[in-house]
């Protein structure tokens, strides 16, 4: 069969840099409404398709791969969380489901620094108070916020993006880099003295607590009123992976009660948030809506292995990050 007789629903509009190679490669149809297909939608669409370039908006389960039908032979995932997929459903079928790694590692931790560094610094709640008009002087005693220097870092999953943020404030900032993994991370050990240690004692000794962990049943409100109880006073929380990780009436109450000193988000649960969520109305909780990746390589990285995950899987042939590889 020809790539051009493969069918392939692509769920939104993607950077140039992949979507005209699987346009030129293959019968595809995009949806390109600037909001997710609906879910009745989506069911339709992928009707027959031999390829799906799903987003992590898209619920890909068993019923549609059902809906899709007996073809469907892979499942291209724009971004590198996968959590949006069930996996075994999709292995125990034999479809292949690739993801976008690697291009956006940078991208993340730039976006976790900045997030620490503007709930540490209190910069939202800075610019709050110019634009409500209640700068009227230099304050001594105003908009005090917490130092980043020597101070201790606390890594959820010390993975690529985890490591990535470790170097930049062990390098830049000095500070001392805690992590809790399943998995023992050699090399930054070896390169950021980081100290494997458990939960408990990462969450008492941390200054700033950043989550880079995947979004599954055991991290699924991992920081829940115990956790935030743990945290120190002054401590930071940042979480860039996957909103579910934190509860957030426990974050809130923690950020409310000064149980913690500040948080930043760049994921939260649901998205978008609503907006009556109390999270909004704090002055200490810095949110912005899951732009991690949003830079301009990133994207076109991320464009770039969807597509090339796409055509290899409809070929039959290894895909180029695969997170199933059978
Ligand atoms: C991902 O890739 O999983 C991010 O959350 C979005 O880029």
């Amino acid at each position: 069969m020809s790539q051009r007789a493969n069918r392939v629903f692509v769920t939104r509009e993607i950077p140039e840099a992949g979507l005209s190679r699987v346009l030129a490669a293959c019968d595809a149809v995009v949806w390109r409404e600037p909001l997710p297909p609906p879910r009745e939608v989506l069911l339709e669409r992928v009707v027959g398709c031999h390829g799906l370039l799903s987003l992590l908006t898209d619920r890909v389960d068993a019923e549609l791969m059902d809906a899709a039908g007996a073809q469907l032979r892979v499942i291209s995932n724009f971004a590198v969380g996968v959590n949006n997929i069930d996996l075994a459903e999709a292995s125990r079928r034999g479809i292949r489901v690739g993801n976008t790694p690697d291009v956006l590692t940078d991208a993340t931790a730039d976006l976790a620094f900045a997030l620490l560094i503007a709930a540490a610094r209190r910069i939202v709640s800075g610019q709050d108070s110019i634009r409500a008009g209640h700068w009227r002087t230099w304050e001594p005693l105003g908009h005090i916020g917490v130092d980043l220097i020597g101070k201790v870092l606390g890594i959820v999953g010390m993975g690529r993006i985890g490591a990535a943020l470790a170097r930049r404030c062990h390098g830049g900032w000095g500070m001392r880099v805690l992590y809790t993994d399943p998995n023992r991370n050699h090399s930054a050990e070896k390169e950021l003295a980081a100290e494997r240690v458990d939960l408990d004692t990462l969450l008492r000794s941390a200054d700033f607590v950043s989550v880079h962990t995947d979004l599954s049943d055991s991290t699924c409100g991992m920081f829940d009123r115990a956790a935030f109880r743990r945290m120190q006073r002054h401590a930071v929380f940042v979480n860039t992976a996957r909103g579910p990780i934190h509860d957030p009436a426990a974050l809130h109450e923690a950020l409310a009660t000064g149980q913690i000193f500040a948080a930043g988000l760049d994921v939260t649960d649901p998205e978008p948030i609503a907006l009556d969520d109390p999270l909004l109305g704090l002055p200490n909780c810095v949110i912005v809506p899951h732009i991690a990746s949003a830079t301009v390589a990133s994207r076109n990285g991320m464009a770039e292995i969807a597509a090339d995950n796409l055509l290899a899987g409809l070929r039959g042939l290894p895909l180029r990050c695969c997170v199933n590889p059978g």
